[in-house]
């Protein structure tokens, strides 16, 4: 199962900024060919040309991951300039205030079109030319938000729960073949997206770590690369919790 990532064709979205970003940086080295995608153009062509192999090896797209007919575009282009791509990172993402009991039906929209459709694009246009090869990765970025409901985050909790199960449906679905489908699930990681928050994070991790776990993570095709261990063990403790314990416990926090 373990497979060196070296030599691969990597698609990355939300590769402008945080965790999408240094894995750009961390792969590159690595021989990989990069296709990166984000909304801010000029964060993605300065990515590209600071790597090694520059605008020649590697391409990025504008592109907001919600629109499908922009993703359709895009995945056509790439598929049509003969491009066969081995790994997937869905990883765009957002997580934006919510303030209960204002359930801002605009942004809870944003978030699933962000977080969820925004992995199911690509996933409608690139996971069929993977089955037909019978090989590929594709891996989205969840949250230990969408084991449980988390306080003041429903929107965003509820946008992970639904790709967490998604990707676990699709696993199944292609089990017999030699597509892998890996669910990413960091804990707090330094990054813009965890730099507006106002509330305690235990066990904060540089993005740098982050993404070298990551990527040891693809390399091994695991179903679920959850980190730090010690937040992913308590996160999985909390998810066979009874809903009034769970509920008890969390009502105290992030006031
Ligand atoms: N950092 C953490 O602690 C943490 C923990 C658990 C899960 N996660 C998940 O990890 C992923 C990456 O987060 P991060 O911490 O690296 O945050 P970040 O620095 O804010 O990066 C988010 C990335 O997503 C892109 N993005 C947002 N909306 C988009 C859209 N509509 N279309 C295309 N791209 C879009 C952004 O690019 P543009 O603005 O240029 O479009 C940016 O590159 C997210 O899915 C997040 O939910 C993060």
């Amino acid at each position: 199962m373990n497979e060196k990532i070296n030599g691969k064709t990597v698609l990355i979205t939300g590769a402008s900024s945080g965790i999408g970003y240094e894995l750009a940086q961390q792969l590159a080295p690595k021989d990989c060919r990069l296709i990166l995608v984000a909304r801010r153009k000029e964060l993605l062509g300065q990515l590209v040309d600071s790597l090694p192999g520059g605008g020649k090896k590697h391409r990025y797209y504008q592109c907001d991951v919600s629109d499908q007919n922009a993703v359709e575009m895009i995945c056509r282009d790439i598929l049509n300039s003969g491009i066969g791509i081995d790994i997937l990172i869905l990883n765009a993402g957002v997580s934006s205030g919510y303030k209960p009991p204002d359930l801002d039906i605009e942004n809870i929209r944003l978030q699933f079109e962000v977080n969820f459709w925004g992995v199911l694009h690509f996933i409608k246009y690139l996971l069929p030319p993977m089955i037909e090869r019978n090989e590929g990765l594709v891996a989205a970025t969840g949250s230990p938000a969408g084991y449980r409901g988390m306080p003041k985050s429903a929107p965003y909790s509820a946008s992970k729960a639904a790709l967490a199960r998604f990707m676990e449906s699709l696993r199944i679905d292609f089990w017999k073949t030699d597509v892998h489908f890996t669910l990413i699930t960091p804990g707090f990681v330094k990054s813009p997206m965890t730099d507006s928050n106002d509330f305690y994070m235990p066990f904060l991790m540089p993005v740098e770590k982050a993404a070298k776990i990551i990527i040891k993570g693809l390399e091994k095709k695991k179903l679920e690369i959850c980190f730090p261990w010690r937040l992913c063990c308590i996160a999985k403790v909390a998810r066979i919790l009874p809903p009034r314990f769970y509920a008890w416990i969390m009502q105290n926090r992030r006031k």
